[in-house]
């Protein structure tokens, strides 16, 4: 797929069937992830794939989001963790998320390449994960995914203009690339 047609494409996909998804799949996938940019190149993810399906199941019921379901039926999830102290902290901003939030791009976009969905899921309790998957203590449990095929194929969601969103040359509208 073009790269823009794959941008258009991605959605968060939350409903997917039990059908089995190819390992070498997931491999691409996560060899996108890996080369997102980061901090220095320091490269703080670690990416902790579930597969087996007990353990999943029991990470669904445990989380919830965004169903039990989701996790129970894709062959897979993907826990995106990361080592603090392997990014960089700057005015104030800790870039491990920034790095993170790259890396998790990648796997949403090389999936929809794939014609696999996910679901960047943020809202869930990092000490369950933690404990489930064995995550050391130091290390920050910044995103969860389900990876496997979509069982939905929902509209894209709204967003907001870009003229609202777009400035040009300072904090200013004049002369916005993008008209209303
Ligand atoms: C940082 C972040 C956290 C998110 N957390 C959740 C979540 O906890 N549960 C969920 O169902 N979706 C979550 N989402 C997905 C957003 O709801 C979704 O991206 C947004 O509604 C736009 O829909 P789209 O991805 O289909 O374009 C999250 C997305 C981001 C980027």
């Amino acid at each position: 797929m073009e790269f823009y047609d794959v941008v258009n494409a991605r959605r968060s996909i939350r409903r997917y069937k039990a059908a089995p998804v190819e390992r070498e799949r997931i491999d691409r996938i996560l060899d996108a992830a890996h080369k997102a940019p980061s901090w220095n190149n320091r490269q703080c993810w670690r990416f902790v794939l579930v597969s087996d399906p007990d353990l999943k199941a029991m990470l669904g019921r445990q989380i919830g989001n965004p169903s039990a379901e989701c996790y129970e039926n894709a062959p897979y999830a993907l826990a995106l963790c990361a080592d603090p102290t392997d990014s960089g902290v700057a005015g104030g901003k800790e870039y491990y998320l920034a790095d993170c939030g790259a890396a998790m791009e990648h796997v949403q976009l090389a999936a929809a390449a794939e014609g696999l969905g996910t679901c960047f899921v943020g809202s869930f309790s990092e000490y369950t994960v933690r404990t489930l998957l064995n995550i050391p203590k130091d290390v920050r449990v910044v995103a969860l995914s389900p990876i496997g095929w979509p069982d939905e194929a929902p509209e894209a969601r709204p967003r907001a203009s870009l003229g609202s969103l777009v400035f040009e040359n300072g904090w200013r509208r004049e002369h916005a690339p993008f008209e209303e």
